[in-house]
């Protein structure tokens, strides 16, 4: 399995473990409905194009999503009291900044590799960087804001905050991926001698 997708079992075990540490019940992941169900078949112009595909899920939900996850957890863990909260958000956030930058490897060579289509996919999906809402947090009835904050969850408005900086950074670092001229050169991975 990826070390991305273990990354995310990892965040899950993790997530459970404090959510049980709160109320000292055990808490699982029950079914999820929504997998077994086909997604909504609404073909745009560029279904079906390899580049398109690639470019708009790496630009929406790796360097927006993930990059806006990294930086909730980042200011989550800031903000939480505990150290245990604290420390796992810190985790979580530094593996979703890593998840994001190889998102941002794909937008940086898709131009020169892909040509004219994968420069027309990131247009198009630049464009729909404006689509993107803000996430919404579950209402928790009797469950008072501040408690929420110290114990790793953002206010809201922080959330539309952090989700209007990493368009705005989404945008513009993906912008310069469309420089003319702009060549991309893969970074050789160091190896341990
Ligand atoms: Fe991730």
């Amino acid at each position: 399995m990826a070390r991305r997708a273990l990354d995310e079992v990892r965040h899950s075990r993790r997530c459970f473990a404090l959510a049980r540490a709160y109320p000292g019940l055990p808490w699982s992941a029950g079914a999820i409905p929504e997998l077994a169900q086909e997604r909504p078949q609404q073909p745009g112009p560029d279904e079906g194009d390899a580049w398109a595909r690639l470019v708009r899920g790496s630009l929406l939900e790796g360097c927006l999503g993930e990059g806006l996850a990294a930086s909730v957890a980042g200011e989550a863990s800031r903000r939480a009291s505990g150290p245990v909260v604290r420390e796992t958000l810190a985790v979580i956030s530094e593996d979703e900044g890593r998840h994001a930058e190889l998102a941002w490897d794909i937008i940086a060579f898709a131009p020169e590799r892909g040509g004219g289509k994968a420069r027309q996919a990131l247009r198009q999906a630049l464009d729909a960087l404006e689509t993107r809402r803000t996430p919404a947090l579950p209402n928790i009835p009797g469950v008072d804001e501040s408690f929420l904050e110290t114990n790793g969850v953002l206010p809201q408005p922080e959330l539309g905050r952090l989700m209007d900086e990493c368009v705005q950074r989404t945008r513009e670092r993906a912008g310069a991926c469309l420089e003319p001229g702009r060549t991309w050169w893969p970074v050789p991975i160091a190896r341990a001698s």
